[in-house]
């Protein structure tokens, strides 16, 4: 059904691919890419605990639940002690990394917050913890200062690579273009950088997606966390069109994308990391296994307090909601067993691209800036 040439796959045929409709021609999509990852990063997953620490944000995105605007939920900020207590209970469950996450927040109080919190991790941690950033798009300099502190992968998702698409989605002061410009300055700094869209928005096409498959291979990524799109009743997008049940076409026709976007990945860059996204899981019970099962080999279990966690819905029917961190610990473990795969315990999983990518630039890269620490 492929050809050969796995990775010169255009896209035209990404496009067609993601369109197929015979179960057999699916099933046979999902093995081929289950076998590229057996062969490129093993049966093994990568766990990263998720703190999401604050639910402030400046931004007003219209398909997001936690949005500027929406003030149907209660805002909340976890303290530096709070959240240095989550990330030892990361630390010593195994889980190897952790990601900061919180929605967008600027400012040199923000910059110096995180920086002394990153400190501390790596303090608590003797320098054992990885640390991925989601804290959006920040000054170069930010950037900067939090990859000396320690932090060395940033998530930041382009959400789509349609420009028209991205403009529709976003107020006017998004601009598509400083995502791209927020991107490279994360690959220059140095960080794993790792990004994703939304699949199954309004208004995107298969060649949409079939377009960010390609700028995901173009712009030499190392992570991807690609997830579907799933209405929120208090956005912009989907008030007036779902309430805040998800009608049953979108959740089978958003799985099934998703799932496809995650095996073509595979296929096209075999050796990047590819997370199986939380959203999955609100669309089908046993969403992030089949994902894991199409290619994905990362997970990111919610270690955010219980208390919190109502109040960081960016998409309806989240799960885990009422769990605390020890519940997902045993249930996202059993997710794993289930399928047959093992948990990489107390690794860090970096992407095997960046490695490939950068060689020694990468070991040189540390070496600059641990030097430049020491000399003061
Ligand atoms: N459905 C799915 N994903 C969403 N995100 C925000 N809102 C939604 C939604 N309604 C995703 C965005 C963002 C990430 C933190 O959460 O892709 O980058
Ligand atoms: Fe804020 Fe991110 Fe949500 Fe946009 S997607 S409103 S930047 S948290």
């Amino acid at each position: 059904m492929i050809s050969n040439n796995l990775k010169d796959l255009t896209e035209e045929d990404l496009t067609s691919l993601l369109q197929l409709e015979d179960e057999k021609k699916i099933e046979s999509l999902y093995r081929q890419a289950y076998e590229k990852k057996v062969e490129q990063v093993g049966k093994k997953v990568y766990f990263r605990g998720i703190i999401e620490f604050s639910n402030h944000c400046q931004k007003n995105c219209l398909y997001c639940g936690i949005r500027r605007d929406n003030n149907e939920l209660t805002r909340f900020e976890m303290d530096r002690e709070e959240i240095i207590k989550s990330a030892r209970w990361v630390h010593n469950s195994g889980y190897g990394s952790l990601v900061l996450q919180s929605g967008e927040i600027q400012g040199e109080e923000f910059t110096e917050y995180i920086e002394g919190i990153i400190r501390d991790i790596k303090e608590i941690s003797k320098g054992e913890l990885g640390i991925t950033l989601s804290l959006g798009e920040q000054k170069k300099e930010t950037y900067r200062r939090w990859f000396e502190a320690g932090a060395h992968r940033y998530l930041l998702r382009i959400e789509t690579t349609n420009p028209d698409l991205y403009a529709e989605l976003h107020p006017e002061d998004h601009q598509f273009q400083e995502r791209l410009n927020c991107l490279k300055t994360l690959q220059d700094i140095g960080y794993q950088t790792g990004t994703g869209v939304m699949i199954g928005l309004p208004g995107q096409t298969p060649a949409d997606l079939a377009a960010d498959l390609k700028f995901f291979q173009r712009q030499k990524i190392d992570m991807i966390g690609m997830g579907p799109y799933v209405p929120h009743s208090s956005t912009p997008l989907a008030s007036g069109t779902t309430g805040d049940k998800i009608p049953a076409k979108l959740k089978e026709k958003n799985l099934d994308l998703s799932l496809k976007m995650v095996s073509l990945l595979r296929i096209l860059v075999p050796d990047v990391n590819i997370a199986a996204t939380t959203a999955l899981q609100a669309l089908h019970p046993l969403g992030r296994e089949k994902a894991l099962q199409a290619g994905a080999n990362i997970l990111m279990p919610v270690v955010t307090p219980q208390k919190y966690r109502e109040d960081y819905k960016l998409y309806e029917n989240k799960p885990c909601i009422d769990e605390k961190a020890e519940d997902c610990r045993g249930c996202i473990s059993n997710r794993v067993k289930s399928i047959g795969e093992e948990i990489a315990y107390d690794e860090w999983g970096d992407s095997r691209r960046y490695f490939r990518r950068l060689g020694n630039r990468s070991a040189e890269l540390r070496g600059e800036i641990d030097a430049e620490n020491a000399a003061g």
